[in-house]
């Protein structure tokens, strides 16, 4: 995916390669986008926040905020063509401000290892349920039996430890031997047969009597129960969903050829990612009132409802097993964005091997996960602020350090960077290229800002 031999007409070229085509770059942003944020966290901050409203504010932050902030990430990206730490501060000083941009680049370099601190543990949960799907356990079971399941898988600390581990040492592996090449075929193939999947667990949730009030708790808005609160977790997770504010997309825009169409990829990744969570919502929510369940139930839900559904149908083992494993992939494409921005700079920067900077980085995100692992068993009633340790690495990430860094890209994209650079890269200055700079400008850093201002 990434070659040696771009030809940059005389711009700068990334020292880790370009990507071989349009499509390649596609590709990976799409696989850092869809994951365990599309599955298992929209429904479940969407439950918490009381469905309908929660959801309309959601969809207007990702057109209105995430897709502006993605498309200035991709071009200070391709413009800086380096890591986002030292892209921020080159940019920063070519366009007349200062070096001290790069600090944005930090920010995002420890979003992205504290994301992927939780992030890790829930892949591994993912994983074991490939096991558990695989061995028949939720066959036939009832609601209580898989609540119980969840429960008793979660609370052992040890059983969370070991697939937290494999997880990590799964996602070490491929960065550090830089064969993403694999995985993009991967994505390839992955998000299509989850989308396939997810339309089979949709004709199973039409099925179960309660469509009618799944459809109902996602997109009817009860504007009474919205609060400031919600409208930031909405924001948040739309942050989390596209990969967003932390230099993610900022690593991958490096590696992106010049003639590739920045509006048109975001577009494209954008509307798959949203796809895949309104449809997840659409497979879950009947589930939950067919089965009488909570949809506050928090993180748990995806996994209570789910093997549910499997555990009656017909030939529920082989879907269930097929399920988690390509979840688990789209997990393991997630992680790669994740780690890429600390990766990068450590190989740039202190000039280390990419297998080198890999484990350093890997371990200890490894090390920094232990504190989610033990947020479900033996720490779970230490409390403070937003509530267990998990509870607070994803509310520090997903709600204050996304929504800041994105805040921070625009900013300078919109205001920083001289118009011919931004149009440069977003090719010409028509009427695509004003609508993103007044939403870069105005629109997105302003929404934000009320946002944070008036949630915090
Ligand atoms: N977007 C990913 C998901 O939805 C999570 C992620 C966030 C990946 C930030 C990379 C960077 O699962």
């Amino acid at each position: 995916m990434l070659s040696h031999q771009a030809n940059d007409g005389g711009k700068r070229t990334s020292l880790h390669g370009h990507w071989s085509s349009r499509m390649a770059f596609i590709l990976a942003v799409t696989g850092s986008a869809v994951g365990l944020g599309n599955v298992w966290k929209f429904p479940y901050i969407a439950g918490q926040n009381g469905g309908g409203a929660f959801v309309l504010v959601y969809l207007v932050c990702v057109f209105v905020i995430g897709m502006p902030v993605m498309m200035s990430e991709v071009l200070i990206g391709r413009r800086g063509r380096r890591n986002p730490i030292a892209t921020m501060g080159l940019l920063g000083e070519e366009e007349g401000s200062s070096r001290q941009w790069q600090w944005v680049g930090v920010l995002g370099v420890l979003a992205g290892i504290l994301i992927l601190s939780y992030y890790s543990v829930i892949a591994g949960w993912v994983l074991a349920y490939v096991v558990k799907s695989a061995t028949g356990e939720f066959a036939g079971a009832s609601s209580g039996q898989v609540t119980a399941i969840f429960t008793r898988f979660t609370g052992d600390w040890r059983l969370v430890t070991l697939s937290h581990t494999i997880f990590m040492g799964l996602t070490i592996f491929v960065v550090a031997r830089g064969v993403e090449r694999g995985l993009e075929q991967a994505v390839r193939f992955m998000v299509p047969a989850l989308l396939l999947l997810m339309f089979v667990l949709l004709g199973y949730s039409i099925n179960s009597g309660y469509f009618a009030d799944g459809v109902n708790f996602l997109f009817t808005p009860s504007w009474d129960k919205l609060t400031w609160g919600s409208v930031l977790a909405a924001l948040g997770q739309a942050f989390f969903t596209l990969s967003v504010g932390m230099g993610a997309i900022m690593a991958y825009g490096a590696y992106l050829p010049e003639e590739t169409s920045i509006t048109g990829s975001s577009a494209a990744v954008v509307v798959a990612d949203t796809g895949i969570a309104m449809l997840a919502g659409l497979v879950i929510f009947p589930l939950v009132f067919a089965n009488g369940l909570n949809p506050a139930d928090g993180p748990g839900l995806v996994f209570e409802t789910l093997p549910l559904a499997f555990g009656k149908m017909a030939g529920g083992v082989v879907f269930s097993t097929v399920f988690f494993v390509l979840l688990s992939f789209a997990a393991w494409t997630s992680a790669l964005g994740l780690v890429e921005p600390a990766v990068a700079w450590l190989v740039e920067h202190f000039h280390k091997t990419r297998a080198q900077a890999t484990v350093v980085v890997g371990g200890m995100i490894w090390l920094v996960g232990l504190g989610s692992v033990l947020s479900f068993n033996v720490l779970s009633d230490v409390k403070f602020l937003a509530g267990t340790i998990f509870d607070n690495v994803d509310y520090l990430t997903s709600n204050i350090m996304l929504p800041a860094g994105g805040l921070l890209i625009t900013i300078f994209a919109g205001w920083v960077m001289c118009r011919n650079s931004s149009a440069d890269e977003l090719g010409g200055s028509g009427g695509l290229y004003k609508t993103w700079r007044l939403l870069a400008r105005f629109l997105a850093p302003i929404g934000i800002l009320i946002i944070l201002v008036n949630a915090i």
